[in-house]
């Protein structure tokens, strides 16, 4: 039988959590993103039908940042086969922060850990196709249309330059890739898509109709058509179970037992493949750079409705 619930029950939860708002803390290594403020939050579901529940500041937009990481990977395993993307990128999770550098010199042979840490996600990036970045873009959003079945999502282009400006970690992470071979591409041309890809902005509504998707065997919801293909799909949701939650996913399955993925904009999307997708946001992060917020609400409605996969 299909869970559901209402948008009172929604709403009652938002309550709940708000006084964690207060908790945690904006990020403020892309300058852009430190100006946003952590008195907005939201919560959607869409059930795989395409209905939707919704609640909290609904106009509100924000960056994907690393949840774009799963559909990257999503596209350049469609545009290069798993045998190419698993040359180049490992299948397993990491103790390590998202950004961190150390493993890629004491792994060898030298590759990034998985597609969702950042070293992982440049790799990923830098295999889309497109002769450059304003196509290899272009082909993403084109992609992240499909699968939220809204084309007017567009890229903050503030966030997309304030990142480029100051990603000096994920530069140096580009140029040791393009040292061992694991990176091909020119790394300025890398990083400007990847910040780009990081900027696509979305509102919450948006951002559970992609893990709808993702739920729905990668079909879009109202015509069925094939998006992306089953199995990519489940790769990408097992990526979310994990790897989706950085260093924090071992306990997030514990706690909430739901494929997702989070982004330091204060997002985080989850894909149930019986339940269908969820959208939380609040901004404020804890210091593994998950919303507390988010993890909140996940934790609620994973205990309320024993949505738990495991
Ligand atoms: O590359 C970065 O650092 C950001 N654009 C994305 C990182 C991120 O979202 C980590 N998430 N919790």
């Amino acid at each position: 039988m299909q869970k559901k619930i209402t948008q009172h029950q929604l709403e009652e939860w938002l309550e709940h959590v708000e006084p964690f708002t207060q908790l945690g803390r904006v990020p403020d290594y892309i300058p852009a993103l430190a100006k946003q403020s952590p008195d907005n939050i939201a919560i959607s579901v869409v059930y795989k039908n395409g209905e939707c529940v919704k609640a909290g500041n609904l106009n509100h937009t924000f960056t994907l940042q690393s949840i774009s990481k799963v559909i990257a990977l999503g596209l350049a395993l469609m545009d290069k086969g798993e045998d190419f993307v698993f040359a180049k990128v490992g299948m397993e999770p990491t103790g390590d922060p998202f950004h961190s550098i150390a493993k890629l010199e004491t792994t060898n042979p030298s590759k990034p850990l998985n597609p969702m840490i950042n070293a992982g996600a440049l790799a990923v990036t830098d295999m889309i196709e497109g002769s450059n970045p304003n196509e290899k873009i272009g082909r993403l959003l084109s992609f992240v249309h499909d699968l939220a079945g809204d084309n007017s999502i567009e890229i903050d282009m503030e966030v997309a330059e304030s990142e480029f400006e100051t990603a000096y970690l994920n530069r140096s992470l580009g140029f040791f890739m393009k040292q061992t071979g694991i990176v091909e591409g020119d790394v300025e041309e890398l990083l400007t898509t990847y910040t780009r890809q990081c900027s696509i902005d979305v509102n919450i509504q948006q951002l559970a109709r992609i893990g709808a998707v993702f739920a729905n065997e990668g079909k879009d919801l109202e015509t069925g058509r094939q998006i992306i293909p089953q199995h990519l799909a489940r790769i990408c949701k097992t990526f979310m179970v994990t790897c989706g939650m950085y260093d924090a996913s071992g306990a997030f399955a514990i706690r909430v037992g739901i494929p997702a993925k989070s982004g330091v904009s204060g997002a985080i999307m989850g894909s149930h493949n019986d339940f269908g997708g969820i959208a939380v946001y609040g901004a404020a992060l804890d210091e593994k750079g998950n919303s507390v917020v988010g993890l909140q609400l996940l934790e609620i409605l994973s205990s309320r409705l024993d949505l738990s996969i495991f």
